[in-house]
């Protein structure tokens, strides 16, 4: 049991993750279709993949943002379901042969694997087509225009000026003929991963019509979280073996990934992961107790093991 102590409160991050994950699935089981019918194939390979794993960072991420408003618990999982549909198609398509080309993702078969690859792209599309559906609905926000923010907020996060754009900027980094320096790997990363843990860490304080300085400071809060958590995502790579971490391990040197570990080496990216978790945590100084458990989740980014 995590607990952290910080000031007066203390909280057990690990039982508050394991409460939203077993929440988030009950919701995702609602909110996808049922694996029948003639299109059963794409529904199950759908659900094998968003269902039941993973740390839901994203989806916590989301919760907790939105707890500082009081949102409804039941809005919020909806957006955290969305969140977690993309990130699932992000992985998906990211384990394909073309891409990363694993066989093994939160300790099962990939998708492409326990399935085939025509199936593993169309669950990814569909999950990702799914997702804007859910934040679109009206069951998401009374007020159209909070809805509206949400998915123009979801799709900048995933498309060419967020996640695939960061793949994008990966791949070709392993043909590169000179490695990338530290500013365009902090690009790449703010952009693969960092923008959807940016959108997650703002969309409670748009589910709650927050003001806008504590809207802009869970936004910066996410973005210096999403860079450590790519950095410690590296570091895991290297250090941690596929049982710890349900994946392959030790394939990003040989696979010619641009990370700051390659560039740095472990300690000087695990000193630069530690710096970007104390800028994050500063970012909720104007935060009461409430934050807590961001507090904590910051911490939890670098020191996990899986
Ligand atoms: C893996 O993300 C992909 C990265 C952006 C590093 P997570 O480590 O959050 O994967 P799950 O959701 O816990 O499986
Ligand atoms: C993937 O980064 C980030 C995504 C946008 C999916 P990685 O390729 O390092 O993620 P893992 O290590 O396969 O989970
Ligand atoms: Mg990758
Ligand atoms: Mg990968
Ligand atoms: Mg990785």
């Amino acid at each position: 049991m995590t607990t952290i102590s910080a000031g007066t409160a203390v909280v057990d991050l690990n039982a508050a993750m394991a409460e939203a994950a077993r929440d988030i699935d009950a919701a995702l089981d609602d909110l996808l279709p049922r694996a029948e019918g003639d299109e059963a194939r794409l529904f199950a390979s759908m659900r094998y993949s968003v269902i039941g794993g993973g740390k839901r960072l994203r989806g916590f991420l989301v919760l907790e943002g939105a707890r500082q408003f009081n949102v409804s618990r039941h809005a919020a999982l909806r957006v955290a379901c969305a969140i977690e549909m993309i990130h699932a198609y992000s992985l998906i398509h990211d384990d394909l042969p073309a891409m990363d080309d694993d066989d093994l993702r939160r300790g099962k078969p990939t998708n492409h694997r326990a399935f085939d690859e025509a199936t593993a792209i169309i669950a990814g599309d569909a999950l990702q087509a799914h997702a804007f559906h859910v934040l679109a609905q009206e069951a998401t926000h009374p007020d159209p225009a909070v809805r509206i923010e949400l998915v123009r907020m979801m799709a900048r996060a995933a498309g060419p000026k967020g996640m695939c754009g960061g793949q994008m900027l990966d791949m070709m980094a392993e043909q590169a003929s000179e490695p990338l320096d530290e500013s365009a790997i902090g690009r790449l990363q703010l952009l693969k991963t960092g923008k959807l843990i940016e959108f997650s860490a703002e969309a409670g304080a748009v589910l709650g019509k927050a003001p806008s300085a504590q809207r802009h400071a869970l936004a910066a809060y996410g973005r210096e979280l999403g860079a450590a958590f790519q950095i410690a995502d590296d570091l895991l790579d290297a250090t941690a073996s596929a049982e710890e971490v349900g994946k392959a391990t030790a394939k990003d040197a040989g696979a010619g990934k641009a990370t700051l570990v390659g560039l740095l080496g472990i300690e000087r990216a695990r000193l630069q992961a530690e710096s970007l978790v104390a800028q994050a945590r500063h970012h909720l100084d104007g935060f009461s107790e409430r934050a807590e458990m961001l507090r904590a989740l910051a911490d939890f980014v670098i020191a996990r093991r899986n």
